[in-house]
């Protein structure tokens, strides 16, 4: 592809991605009453006078945890006890990007208990929130996002899978010193889009490492959604996708099939290939990519268009528009302004309230500059199916992004045997999505949710990762 057609291309992404909304879909829910109980643990980190903060009957700790004392290396976490914390397993989420924040997605607009309040004063209970059934870990990853940083401004420039991977492992080994009664917890790793490379490759890091019985952390396995998993896959499910849900013509995509070599690493350098995708992220441009049948803003504040998308220029050849995590792109403004003010910060022990640090929702710089993307995790899965992990893969149907197509095509690679058949799953009487079960993977779908899952099914989320927990079969009677 020419330079050119590669800027349209890249700052079509980048508008894709930027485009703020106006209209809040997120639904939200009333306060979560109950008696006050205490779990166990405590420390300088336990949050005390966060403001805004509805009542909650569990403790919640933030802060940071140093990764690599030579560069000045400190990764941001929330950590959200349960509400019986020594029963409940311990699960780690990541967000995607590369370069979005778990805190600002994860935490605060998807499962967290605290959910940013739109107008970006406060926050609202979640009466749906992923620690009713474990402690929940979020994490701000790699350095550079969130409150995440490193004194080295060098470490900027190597950000990749591999670097996110070390410094999380890092993170967990260094956050269990602090948290010791959670050394042996039972473990899971859950995230969607991008994290569907992150995921994986944490959990593969954590089985290496523990061959040393020291280093052991009791990692059951692994919660995708909407995930990032084989770029050529990933492409061609969101080619058919955008063509079988009436976003682009059968020309447009007769010429994609026909043109477009998604396995070579030089994918645009032919032109009809990429003029046709072009065109296919120009509708894109037009709704919301993440969610198709919900409608966009109008108007609204400015995006940040502060000249980072010169730098997208300068991105290797076969770049996925693999921004961002999120949903509501109007949330992303309201939980920015929560996270800079300055007694959050200080509540958050992320500064004293006078130095202040500059939170954003997600770093484009971060994005544009992200040196090493594994092309494929499918060996990952083999590998970690092999040793016996839980890996469950689910997918709202109405993503275009990541969409239900991408991962089908991905998994499908796995070749792995049908233990249960594809038949629907139901929550309160109605069906809830499709799942299909294989020997060591469970695949299910959501009906009528966007990219990121709980923010449009929330009591049918809280329920799959119920299930997930228990490794239990989903209803699949009404
Ligand atoms: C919160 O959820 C629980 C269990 O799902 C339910 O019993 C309760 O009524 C809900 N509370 C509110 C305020 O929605
Ligand atoms: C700290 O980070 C640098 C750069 O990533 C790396 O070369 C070094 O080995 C790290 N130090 C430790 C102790 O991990
Ligand atoms: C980074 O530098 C600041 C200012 O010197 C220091 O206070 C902080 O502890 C350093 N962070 C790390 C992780 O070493
Ligand atoms: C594509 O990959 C091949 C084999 O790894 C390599 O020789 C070639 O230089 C690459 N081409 C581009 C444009 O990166
Ligand atoms: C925070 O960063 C944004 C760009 O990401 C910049 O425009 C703004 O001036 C920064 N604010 C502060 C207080 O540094």
């Amino acid at each position: 592809m020419d330079i050119l057609l590669r800027l349209t291309l890249l700052y079509t992404l980048a508008l894709i991605a930027l485009l703020p909304l106006e209209h809040v879909v997120c639904s939200r829910h009333g306060q979560w009453g109950g008696r006050r109980k205490l779990g166990s643990g405590g420390n300088e980190d336990l949050v005390t006078n966060l403001p805004g903060q509805p009542h909650a009957d569990f403790r919640h700790y933030a802060g940071y945890v140093t990764v690599n004392e030579t560069n000045g290396r400190a990764i941001f976490y929330w950590f959200y006890e349960a509400i019986n914390p020594d029963e409940k397993p311990l699960v780690l989420w990541l967000n995607g990007g590369p370069g979005c924040s778990s805190v600002g997605y994860g935490a605060t607009q998807e499962i967290g208990p605290f959910l940013v309040d739109i107008d970006g004063q406060g926050l609202k209970f979640n009466n749906f929130s992923w620690n009713r059934e474990a402690n929940m870990l979020f994490l701000e990853s790699p350095v550079g996002v969130g409150f995440s940083y490193s004194n080295t401004t060098s470490d900027y420039e190597n950000l990749g899978d591999d670097f996110t991977a070390n410094d999380a492992y890092t993170f967990l080994q260094n956050w269990f010193t602090k948290f010791p009664s959670y050394r042996t917890r039972t473990f899971y790793i859950a995230g969607e889009s991008y994290a569907g490379k992150y995921v994986p490759e944490l959990a593969e890091l954590i089985h290496d490492r523990n061959q040393d019985p020291s280093l052991h952390i009791d990692l059951k396995g692994i919660l995708l959604g909407n995930p990032e998993t084989s770029d050529a896959e990933d492409w061609r499910g969101m080619v058919d996708y955008a063509w079988s849900h009436a976003v682009i013509s059968d020309e447009t995509h007769k010429i994609i099939r026909e043109s477009c070599d998604f396995n070579s690493n030089d994918t645009w350098s032919n032109k009809d290939c990429s003029e046709a995708v072009d065109e296919l992220l120009k509708q894109y441009n037009e709704i919301d990519i993440y969610s198709l049948y919900t409608s966009v803003c109008i108007g609204s504040t400015a995006s940040s268009h502060d000249g980072s998308m010169q730098t997208m220029a300068k991105r290797a050849s076969k770049m996925m528009p693999r921004m961002m995590g999120g949903y509501d792109p109007c949330l992303d403004g309201y939980a920015k302004a929560f996270y800079n003010a300055p007694d959050v910060q200080k509540a958050l022990h992320v500064s004293d309230g006078h130095r202040l640090k500059n939170w954003s929702i997600c770093n484009t710089k971060i994005f544009n500059d992200w040196s090493d993307s594994k092309p494929s995790v499918i060996p990952i899965y083999k590998k970690l199916i092999a040793a016996g992990l839980r890996i469950w893969v689910y997918s709202g149907d109405t993503d275009g992004r990541v969409p239900v197509l991408s991962t089908r095509y991905s998994l499908s690679s796995l070749g792995l045997p049908i233990t249960k058949p594809w038949r629907p799953w139901y929550h309160e009487k109605q069906v809830s999505g499709w799942i299909q079960e294989y020997e060591g993977l469970t695949f299910a779908t959501f009906r009528g949710a966007g990219h990121a899952v709980p923010c449009f099914k929330p009591s049918n989320s809280l329920a799959f990762f119920s299930a997930f927990l228990l490794g239990k079969s989903l209803p699949s009677i009404r």
